[in-house]
């Protein structure tokens, strides 16, 4: 599918015709009682065959915002492609802002995504290949990029996890490592020598080998380099503390942190933001093989901290620890990871929303803005001091799990303990929103993309 910034292609008489099909779409709002309320939408047949003009509601216009403009734009795309078209025109309305065509453009990319892999023969194959949306073209270009790295991120999360092993992440960050893009990886010797004992640990359960992946993004006009990280466990059974069947059934999905460090980095070299940026994931299997690692033992940390295991189902922290020790050497400015750390932060914030701990009001406040511009919802947790004495061990420097209550707190306080003074550090917990079970206006269910967007937005800000 193409999109192409420009007018609605008029055949002989140019605009004329369009005006024509307004005037059709006019009477068929009266005959429908369609009056442009949110979520509305209207087909009109204007009498030329094959054309359709489709209106999407977009309710008060001083009330819009770029979220109403890409779920309209949504609405409209399935629309279109339900009806078998095979080419859009959107005229989004009169004195749109660049802001909102790269909105129109994301809710069309966003709504068409399919998962279509393994699906031995496509019955309705879309036709819809070309997309002019009338606006700035350097806009329509940002949400193309935008969205394309976002579905990279999302067919990542919806591969199988026999697909999507270790070794094939670091593949897939390899191929996105194009165009000044650096990139190193590191096997399980390579993780030994810099004394991963959290990535080794969790590793040991499985007869998949573990890796270690560093991107590096660099910009000649930057004042500012930023890590990003990411959580990637490409499953996680729980380890010998395994988990029960329903517990276990997306758990795929728990590399959702990393493939969103590879989306993001599929864009830079065409978004060209002017900040240094580092991409990092540690990737392994959580497994209960006869090796695997044991409640009471102790891991070491890459920065020498040691972690008493309570819960071997505590294991995202830990390849953490080793991802954020690693970032911290690279002394970055800023560290924000992403991670499908805690059963706790879904219970908390639900299924749409990520959670956002920091002590850096400008990371919060940057976030915040970035994440509310893209339509994706963040909402802050506490880092709460007092209860570090909840992961507080006896034989070592912490134990892996608090207990149930206020679950999502003290994994963020475990991983705080492997940032270094002075690093300003963000932590998303995507648990909830980075796999879906049942379809959104822009987001169909499975791998979601979460916080892909709101990253290049942040990136772009810099
Ligand atoms: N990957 C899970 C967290 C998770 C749960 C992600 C649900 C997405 C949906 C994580 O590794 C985990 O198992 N966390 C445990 C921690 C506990 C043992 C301290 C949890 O949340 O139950
Ligand atoms: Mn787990
Ligand atoms: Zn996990």
């Amino acid at each position: 599918m193409r999109f192409i910034a420009g007018k609605p292609k008029g055949e002989t008489q140019g605009q004329f015709h369009f005006e024509g099909e307004l005037g059709a779409l006019k009477d068929a709002a009266r005959d429908n009682n369609f009056s442009g309320k949110e979520k509305e939408l209207l087909v009109a047949y204007p009498g030329r065959p094959a054309h359709r003009v489709i209106a999407a509601g977009l309710g008060k216009k001083d009330r819009l915002t770029p979220e109403k403009v890409r779920r309209a734009a949504a609405s409209m795309a399935l629309r279109a492609r339900a009806l078998d078209l095979s080419e859009l025109s959107i005229l989004p309305p009169t004195g749109m802002a660049a802001e909102h065509a790269q909105a129109v453009v994301e809710g069309v990319a966003l709504a068409l995504y399919e998962y279509k892999q393994y699906k031995s023969k496509n019955p309705h194959p879309l036709k819809l290949s070309t997309v002019r949306v009338d606006g700035d073209p350097e806009a329509v270009r940002r949400g193309e990029l935008y969205a394309r790295a976002t579905c990279l991120t999302r067919s990542l999360v919806n591969d199988p996890p026999s697909v999507c092993t270790p070794r094939y992440l670091a593949d897939r960050a390899r191929a996105v490592a194009t165009r000044g893009i650096g990139i190193k990886v590191l096997d399980a010797a390579g993780a030994k020598r810099l004394g991963m004992g959290g990535l080794l640990g969790v590793a040991l359960g499985s007869d998949e080998p573990p890796r270690f992946v560093h991107l590096s993004y660099r910009s000649p006009g930057a004042r500012k380099s930023i890590a990003i990280v990411g959580k990637g466990i490409t499953f996680d059974s729980g380890g010998l503390c395994i988990k029960p069947a329903d517990g276990m059934l997306n758990m795929k999905d728990d590399m959702s942190g990393a493939g969103a460090v590879i989306g993001v980095f599929s864009a830079l070299p065409d978004l060209k933001p002017r900040v240094n940026v580092h991409g990092i994931f540690a990737a392994t299997e959580n497994m209960p093989g006869g090796s695997a690692y044991k409640t009471r033992d102790v891991l070491r940390a890459m920065n020498g901290k040691t972690m008493e295991i309570i819960n071997t189902d505590a294991e995202g922290r830990l390849i953490l620890a080793d991802a954020l020790s690693y970032a911290s050497g690279l002394k970055p400015d800023e560290i924000i990871d992403m991670a499908t750390l805690t059963g706790a932060c879904v219970v908390a914030l639900g299924p749409d929303i990520s959670a956002l701990f920091t002590k850096s009001e400008k990371l919060q406040k940057g976030l915040l803005a970035a994440a509310q511009a893209q339509g994706e919802k963040l909402w802050p947790l506490p880092l709460e001091d007092d209860y570090l004495e909840m992961i507080r061990s006896d034989v070592a420097d912490m134990k892996n799990s608090g207990g149930r209550y206020g679950g999502a707190i003290t994994a963020a306080l475990f991983l705080r303990e492997f940032v270094s003074e002075g690093i300003a550090w963000a932590h998303l917990d995507i648990a909830g929103p980075a796999l879906v079970e049942s379809d959104k206006p822009y987001r169909p269910a499975g791998g979601t993309g979460v916080m892909v967007r709101t990253l290049l937005r942040y990136l772009e800000e810099q």
